[in-house]
Order: C-alpha cells, then sequence, then structure tokens
C-alpha cells in the first residue's frame, strides 16, 4: 500500500524518466482492477442557477452577467433518450445550489428518466437536505457526487463565502458524504488542484483522504481562473494572496497565506493527482475531466485515461445553454453538439486501443472487471 510519504514524493517529482514510472503503475493497477473499459456518463447541466458565492466559479451568485437558465422535464428527458441512444449506462444531472429545482421536481425527474431508460443516475446537486437525498435514493437515484474541493479546512472556508443569501453556512461535505453512503448512494468527490494557497502535503492529504472515505468516483481536475470571479483575480502582496474583487464589507474577497510549496494547477499535477487516486482506490471510477481536455485538448484527456482514468464524461446539455454552464473560461465541448462530443469520446477511446463499457459501469467490488467484447 502506497504511504503518505510516497505520495508526497510522487507529487514532488519532477523527472519525465521517473513520473514514466508513476505513470506505467497507475496504468497497469487501472488495467488488472478495473480493465480496458472507459464507462461514458453523459452529463446534463440542469441549471446554471446558484445560491452560492464560491470565490472560484464562474456561475456563482453575484456574477450578474451570466444568463441564467433552466432545463424544462422535456429538455432532461430529451438529453436521457440521448444518452440512451449512445449506449451510455449513466447519466449525470449536474446544477448550481439551485432550491427551484426542489425535492418534488427532481423526484419527478428521476422517476421519468428510470421509468424509459435503463440509465444509472448521478446527482451532483450540491448541498442539499438529508430527506431530498433519501427521496432521491427511493426514486432510483443510484450515485451523487459532491467534491470536497479541498481538504484544507481554512483554504475550504476562504474559498466558500457564508452569507445569509447565498445558503448560508456550507456543511461538513465528509460527514455528508458519509451520509450519501449510509443513504445507499455510490459515493464521489473530489478537488481542485492549484488553488492558490494549496500546498503540496494539502493535495497529498486530499489523496489520503480519498483513501479513507474509500470512494466510488473520484473526479479532479486543475483550477482554472475564472476573469469574472475573486480568485481570477489576485495580487501578491508579500506573503499573500491578496483578491482585487473587494466583498460586501468593502474587503477583499480573498487573502490568503501563499503556500510554501504551492501546487501548479497544472495537467501534469492533475495526472500524478489520477495516478496516486488509482493507487490509493484501485477500483473506483476515476474521470479524465473536462478541466484537463480545456487545458490540454484530445491529448489531455487521453493521458488522463492511461495514468489511471477510466471515465469519460461527454456533455449532452443542449448546445444554446452548453457557453452558459460557464464555471471557468473556454469550457472544452462548449460550442459542440451532443453527436459531436460524443464521437469525439468514442475516438479518444479508439486512439488509445480501450473499448466504451456496457452497462450502469458501477464501482467495481473484487475480481468482476468488464472484457473487451469479442468480434
Ligand atoms: N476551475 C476549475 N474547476 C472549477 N470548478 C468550479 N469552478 C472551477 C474553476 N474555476 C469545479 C469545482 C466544482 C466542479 C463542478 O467544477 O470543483 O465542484
Amino acid at each position: 500500500m502506497i504511504t503518505f510519504e510516497e505520495i508526497l514524493y510522487w507529487l514532488r517529482e519532477k523527472s519525465p524518466e521517473r513520473l514514466n514510472e508513476l505513470w506505467r503503475w497507475a496504468d497497469r493497477t487501472r488495467q488488472e482492477q478495473v480493465g480496458d473499459a472507459i464507462h461514458l456518463r453523459g452529463l446534463v447541466e440542469l441549471s446554471n442557477h446558484c445560491r452560492r458565492n464560491c470565490l472560484y466559479c464562474g456561475i456563482r451568485a453575484s456574477h450578474k452577467t451570466v444568463s441564467r437558465y433552466r432545463l424544462t422535464l422535456e429538455e432532461v428527458l430529451e438529453c436521457a433518450k440521448k444518452a440512451a441512444d449512445f449506449h451510455y449506462g449513466t447519466l449525470v444531472i449536474q446544477a448550481g445550489e439551485d432550491l427551484k429545482f426542489d425535492e418534488a421536481f427532481i423526484t419527478e425527474m428521476i422517476r421519468e428518466i428510470k421509468a424509459r431508460y435503463p440509465l444509472a443516475i448521478t446527482l451532483s446537486l450540491g448541498e442539499r437536505s438529508e430527506s431530498e437525498w433519501i427521496r432521491w435514493h427511493e426514486a432510483g437515484a443510484n450515485r451523487y457526487l459532491l467534491r470536497f474541493e479541498t481538504s484544507n479546512n481554512l483554504l475550504f472556508r476562504a474559498i466558500h463565502p457564508v452569507s445569509p443569501d447565498s445558503g448560508g453556512r456550507f456543511g461538513d461535505r465528509i460527514a455528508m458524504l458519509k451520509t450519501l453512503r449510509e443513504i445507499g448512494y455510490e459515493i464521489g468527490s473530489g478537488v481542485m488542484i492549484g488553488i492558490p494557497g494549496q500546498s503540496v502535503t494539502d493535495l497529498a492529504c486530499d489523496i489520503d483522504l480519498f483513501r479513507q472515505l474509500d470512494l466510488d468516483m473520484i473526479g479532479c481536475g486543475p483550477f482554472l481562473p475564472h476573469p469574472e470571479t475573486p480568485l481570477g483575480n489576485l495580487r501578491q502582496d508579500g506573503n499573500e494572496w491578496v483578491s482585487r474583487i473587494l466583498d460586501q464589507n468593502g474587503l477583499p474577497a480573498f487573502r490568503f497565506p501563499v503556500a510554501e510549496e504551492p501546487v501548479t494547477g497544472t495537467n501534469e499535477m492533475t495526472f500524478k493527482v489520477y495516478a496516486l487516486t488509482r493507487l490509493v482506490c484501485p477500483q473506483a471510477n476515476i474521470p479524465s475531466t473536462t478541466a484537463v481536455v480545456t487545458l490540454g485538448g484530445k491529448e489531455g484527456r487521453q493521458n488522463g485515461l492511461c495514468r489511471g482514468a477510466n471515465v469519460i464524461m461527454p456533455n449532452l446539455t443542449p448546445t444554446k445553454y452548453r457557453a452558459l454552464y460557464e464555471i471557468y473560461p473556454d469550457k472544452s465541448a462548449s460550442f459542440e453538439s451532443a453527436e459531436e462530443t460524443h464521437q469525439k469520446a468514442l475516438e479518444n477511446i479508439r486512439a488509445i486501443g480501450r473499448f466504451p463499457g456496457s452497462g450502469p459501469g458501477g464501482r467495481v467490488r473484487g475480481d468482476q472487471k468488464e472484457e473487451m467484447p469479442k468480434i
């Protein structure tokens, strides 16, 4: 079992030859534990309304110039049909923390999708109440994603400001993930890589926490500065990062010590996280995320899949809404149709000699990996 010190060692490693060993180790582990199938999860960005004010996110409540949208139930069902037509096993429904999508709407949406299509459903709707989570699970939702973003509590609080009109206090996401698991969901989490103020030790603690939580799904990507957000507008003042954007009290919205050993939000650092995550959670589902594609194109996605990842999440959101779900700038696939995004995903899979997974592609346990279909 890889130790905390070894995780730190690899996060610090710079030599390309040594890193090749890490990539090979992770890829071999991925192959042995979950096989060569790449699971496709159709992503539906349900709403870009959000009550929160996370300092890094382009759809934060204070970002007034974004046009806000909500999909109708009919539009969601069209996305679900596409997912089924493309033979995806899972639909991932993601949104800002939008309470207009209340318990009843989401419950009906889940029931309608389940009644029509053989899809597993993953929800990614933020911090909601336990009773909502229970109802949605009863209605047929299978998995829940809630990134904890960073295991450094001080940094978490610095980038997730609390105000009465933005949902009040953030909950203890580690406790929430445990609750979600008890309810019966497969649970997913993850972090951003290269948050200002994040240290290499923080990142090693993040990976160690993935292991402690025994996560079923782990999605991570580089932090990508959005110019319209407080974290996208920083200056360094001595040993501190200070935002040029002010909060409602007229103070810099972010002020945090520069880490002694900062994490750089590069794809290489992200691949180290994918590889180490595969080693600590060998049977987890790990996507090569949109943020990696945004930084490194198809090569980025393919490298992710050869360094620990085994999942792609092609976007199914109707094209007219995609660019509005701008959590960071120039998000990959913002101007494509679902068909184009789908074809690119298949090309990426073929290019690295793997095959699309069949069925829901839930968390593997024991020795149940999928073999390449014989033709
Ligand atoms: N850069 C990178 N990732 C971001 N996310 C939100 N904003 C950014 C950004 N500027 C990530 C968060 C969130 C997920 C949906 O997108 O980790 O949980």
